[in-house]
């Protein structure tokens, strides 16, 4: 059965004694806790470590970083490789979000490099995908996105699946305060999980986990996440609030 998933993407927001504070706070709230959920803190790169060491005994809470290099290591500047992500302890890293995608040029064919280095170094994959407000105001969302899995993720093999996670995040939602309605989102999430299956199979579809990103916030939360085929959140802003990000994840 898929995992019902929650993940806080801070992006470039706190402190290293602000982030760890929230880290702490979310784990007093005391969120839900059962074996088919799971919480995911994705920090600033400078937070990770310190916080893989407070999550070490929460088995349904897990570490994230933002973004991992296309390469495995060398002379790349800057960069920070999944394999030293790894080795500091983080399990999963959101790939291709619209803003790397705008802001940082990043292609298809980058993030799938990416996708396939974050694999190989044992790591879970949250890839992003999600269409500007043009292409949605043309209808031309199923195949945008449909394209941006094809091109990078359709070169996986079908067991490399388990460990991808895939959030539906349309640009014009996410900081916006506008989230997609319910209907979008689950149109979306079934498109996408029937682009899924027809390559890689109905089973390893059904227990794809598809989360939804943009504006969602404890407001929302309930009833985005009662949709079929919405298997929890992508969570942005909401989730620089302890007790939001809490109350987002007890909001199966
Ligand atoms: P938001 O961001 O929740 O602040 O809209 C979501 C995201 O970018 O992942």
């Amino acid at each position: 059965m898929r995992k019902k998933i929650v993940a806080g993407n801070w992006k470039m927001n706190l402190l290293y004694e602000e982030g760890l504070q929230l880290v702490r706070d979310i784990l007093q709230a005391k969120p839900v806790v059962a074996a088919d959920r799971l919480a995911v803190i994705c920090p600033s790169f400078i937070t990770l470590q310190a916080t893989a060491a407070l999550l070490v005994d929460q088995p349904y809470c897990s570490i994230g970083a933002q973004n991992c290099a296309t390469h495995l290591s060398g002379a790349y500047t800057g960069e920070v490789s999944a394999s030293q992500l790894r080795s500091v302890g983080v399990e999963y890293v959101i790939i291709g979000h619209s803003e790397r995608r705008q802001l940082f040029s990043e292609t298809n064919v980058m993030i799938a490099a990416k996708v396939r280095q974050a694999l190989d170094c044992n790591m879970k994959v949250i890839f992003c995908c999600g269409e500007p407000l043009e292409v949605r105001d043309e209808g031309g969302h199923n195949a945008y996105v449909a394209a941006q899995i094809s091109d990078s993720l359709f070169d996986l093999q079908s067991a490399d699946l388990q460990n991808l996670i895939i959030a539906y995040e349309p640009i014009w939602a996410i900081g916006t305060g506008r989230n997609a309605s319910v209907q979008q989102a689950q149109d979306m999430h079934a498109f996408i999980r029937s682009h899924i299956s027809g390559k890689f199979g109905e089973a390893v579809a059904q227990d794809l986990s598809i989360l939804y990103g943009g504006s969602c916030k404890p407001s929302n939360a309930k009833e985005l996440f009662a949709c079929p085929d919405v298997d929890g959140g992508l969570i942005g802003g909401a989730s620089l609030v302890a007790s939001d990000f809490v109350s987002i994840i007890n909001s199966f």
